[in-house]
């Protein structure tokens, strides 16, 4: 393998001839011997695994056990041995964990104190989402929050700086594992269809390290700025494949605040920061949570390989289950949708509030003008084995009056779209009554009744 580099705790990192899907976890426990970094899951669910990830685009928190060694190259990586100062001096969110007794048995906790110090470095205070990736069995999230809490007002100390500058200065020594460019990713994937993409590891980390997979040959996304920018124009959202789930979160919010608070509830900051829309979307998972919302704003899939480039209907890429109209060679560029109106209502339904798979995943965008509607797209995940619109509800609904009598006229029309199955998050039956109940609670919010009563919020 080519050459890589990265800073590990502030010290230049050069490797050469690692496997590429050697995981951060691995190298930093048996190489490196920094033991701090714990494996739990081994598969990005409960964070003790945690390392922080600086580069330009800024500091984040990843999940290090499906983070491959070749994803950091020219970034700054941080474990929870280089939080404190070389002197031995405490990080202020190691002391207020001390301070607060936010630890027990101790095994979750260097992944929470580089969660909290992210969190810190970034001035974020809504703890709760901020540290909902990490999982502990003993304390108690109590005084780990309240730990966070009373270190959010001490400065970011000055030996947690990274200076990505000597990086900056050293040539890409790996430039078909780490294109810079589309155009080189265009040229070498049609030479090697067979590849495997890799964006943001958060599916490809598990065919690793749970299926054993070998991968090769794989290139890296990750350094192809071009895919990582999201446009919003006067009349088209255009988001790069590589853009963030916490990219992309915090780009529609003030578009479509349902939609941005669907990707709050999509795994964990560890995996939003590390997991991407062209990722969600070829893998063709049934069960992605983004692309019911795309699919419902009217989204465009631009695909390119080689030279040629193509856009389709987000919803006509999804063929089967398991099968994406995507020919060898060709990779997502973007996603794209209209600016409209906000009418855009998100539901996950999942077992657990954070960092769980959608059972059902709803995403309703319907115009109503003079108390009926004018039209309507939605869009569903877990009904089917792709990502599926409602076209029967759809055309009941149009030309109909905005009212529960309306819905309830549409009742017959579920069934003749979906046929859900039965399976460990849901049944069948369960699956198509709530996505009908779905549709009522969006009657029901949008003509100003109460819907929220007994809903469960963190
Ligand atoms: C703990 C955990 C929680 C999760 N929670 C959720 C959740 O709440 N909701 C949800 O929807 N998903 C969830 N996922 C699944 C996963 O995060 C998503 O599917 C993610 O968006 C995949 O994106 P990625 O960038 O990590 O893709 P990768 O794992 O890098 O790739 C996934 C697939 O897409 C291909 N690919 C990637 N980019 C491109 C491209 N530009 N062109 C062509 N092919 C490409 C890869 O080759 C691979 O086949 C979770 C995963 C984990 C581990
Ligand atoms: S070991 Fe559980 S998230 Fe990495
Ligand atoms: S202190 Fe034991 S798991 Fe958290």
């Amino acid at each position: 393998m080519s050459q890589i580099a990265f800073l590990l705790n502030g010290d230049l990192v050069r490797l050469n001839d690692v496997a590429p899907t050697t995981t951060l976890l691995d190298w930093l426990r048996e190489e490196r011997r920094l033991t701090g970094t714990k494996e739990g899951c081994n598969e990005g669910d409960c964070g003790a695994c945690t390392v922080m990830v600086t580069d330009a685009g800024g500091t984040r928190a990843l999940n290090a056990c499906i983070l491959f060694l070749p994803q950091l190259d020219g970034k700054a990586v941080r474990t929870v041995e280089g939080i404190g100062a070389p002197d031995g001096q405490l990080h202020p969110v190691q002391q207020a964990m001390v301070d607060h007794h936010g630890s027990q048995c101790g095994f979750c906790t260097p992944g929470f104190v580089v969660s909290m110090a992210c969190a810190h470095l970034n001035g974020r205070r809504d703890f709760d989402d901020q540290l909902a990736g990490n999982l502990c069995r003993c304390t108690g999230y109590a005084p780990i929050v309240r730990a966070a809490e009373a270190a959010a007002d001490q400065p970011v100390p000055e030996w947690m700086a990274e200076d990505l500058d000597q990086l900056a200065a050293l040539e890409n020594g790996a430039p078909d594992l780490l294109p810079e460019t589309a155009d080189q990713l265009a040229v070498w994937y049609e030479e090697h269809p067979d590849a495997t993409l890799v964006a943001g590891a958060t599916d490809v980390g598990l065919w690793v390290t749970k299926a054993l997979r070998d991968l090769r040959p794989v290139a890296f996304l990750g350094g192809i700025a071009e895919l990582k920018r999201i446009e919003t124009g006067d009349d088209v959202v255009r988001i790069g494949a590589m853009a963030t789930l916490t990219d992309v979160g915090e780009a529609v919010a003030p578009l479509h605040p349902d939609f941005a608070e669907l990707i709050r509830r999509y795994g964990s900051v560890q995996v939003r920061n590390a997991a991407t829309i062209g990722g969600n979307i070829a893998n063709g998972s049934p069960i992605g949570d983004s692309p019911p919302a795309l699919i419902a704003l009217g989204a465009v899939l631009h695909l390119r390989k080689g030279d040629t480039r193509r856009e389709i209907p987000l919803e006509d890429f999804f063929l089967d289950y398991g099968k994406q109209d995507r020919a060898p060679g060709e990779f997502v560029e973007a996603v794209s949708f209209p600016r409209q109106p906000d009418r855009l209502k998100c539901y996950k339904l999942s077992k657990r509030f954070d960092q769980d798979i959608s059972a059902v995943c709803g995403c309703f965008n319907i115009t109503v003008q003079d108390g009926v509607v004018a039209g309507a797209r939605i869009a569903f995940g877990g009904l089917a084995g792709i990502p599926k619109r409602a076209a029967h509800v759809e055309a009941a609904l149009t030309g109909q009056p905005w009212t529960l009598d309306s819905d309830a006229a549409a009742y017959g029309a579920w069934a003749q779209d979906f046929t859900p199955m039965t399976d460990m998050r849901a049944s069948a039956d369960y699956r198509l009554e709530t996505a009908r109940n779905m549709l009522t609670r969006y009657v029901l919010e949008d003509t100003g009744a109460a819907a929220r009563v007994l809903e469960v919020t963190a």
